[in-house]
């Protein structure tokens, strides 16, 4: 499982070969990630319960891969899910949970052909780190949320340092866009994972002004 790792770890920007990883992954994502103790999908979806209690929004699972974060979110209570992915082979998984409204392929970091305020809130597990989603998509997301809408997202140390994550938040921050809602303490997203990979992470949780 740790080849997965490196494959998806590896791809360092380039979108096709991303793609071509996580397709090749996707019927195993679910056993692979139990088995590393993955724990971003309940800590994301924690904050984000804690900051949007209203389960009647649509909310946007950004990189949404197999679903397990739909899943939770829609056992819940929460009505409206919607999901996006670079990866066919993801998305094809996401849909057998039947628990989201709309799945669709798009690329963060490209403009998503999605209304501007559309979401309630957003979520995103495990996508903004070095080598899949830029730090540039952060602008498209708070777009699509309407004022008040919470977007909650799990960035690794390491990530959130080499990836400039700090710095588009506290730009959004100063233009007005969003204000910090809450940050969680720092846990370990992967932590059955070889050392190279048991990095420690934290939630963000962004609110949308206006
Ligand atoms: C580690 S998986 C996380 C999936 C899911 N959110 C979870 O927590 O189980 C990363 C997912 O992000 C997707 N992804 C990576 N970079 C992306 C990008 N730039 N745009 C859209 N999806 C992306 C991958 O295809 C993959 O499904």
């Amino acid at each position: 499982m740790t080849d997965w790792l490196e494959k998806v770890y590896s791809a360092t920007g380039d979108i096709a070969q991303l793609e071509t990883a996580y397709d090749g992954w996707a019927e195993g994502y679910d056993d692979s990630v139990a088995a590393l103790g993955y724990t971003n999908p309940a800590l994301v979806s924690a904050m984000f319960a804690r900051l949007m209690p209203d389960v009647t929004g649509p909310v946007l699972d950004a990189g949404c891969g197999t679903g397990v974060i739909g899943e939770i979110l829609s056992l819940a209570g929460y009505a409206v899910i919607d999901g996006i992915d670079l990866s066919r082979g993801m998305l094809k998984r996401a849909d057998g949970r039947g628990v989201y409204r709309s799945l669709a392929r798009a690329v963060l970091g490209e403009p998503l052909e999605i209304e501007t305020g559309t979401y309630a809130g957003a979520v995103s597990s495990g996508v903004f780190t070095v080598g899949h989603a830029p730090a540039s998509a952060f602008d498209e997301i708070a777009r699509l949320l309407s004022p008040g809408g919470v977007f909650v997202v799990s960035i690794t140390d390491p990530a959130f340092e080499a990836g400039g994550f700090g710095e588009a938040m506290t730009r959004l921050e100063r233009d007005g866009i969003w204000e910090s809602a809450a940050v969680s303490g720092s846990y370990l997203p992967l932590p059955n994972a070889e050392a190279e990979h048991r990095h420690p992470g934290k939630v963000y949780a962004l609110r949308k002004q206006g």
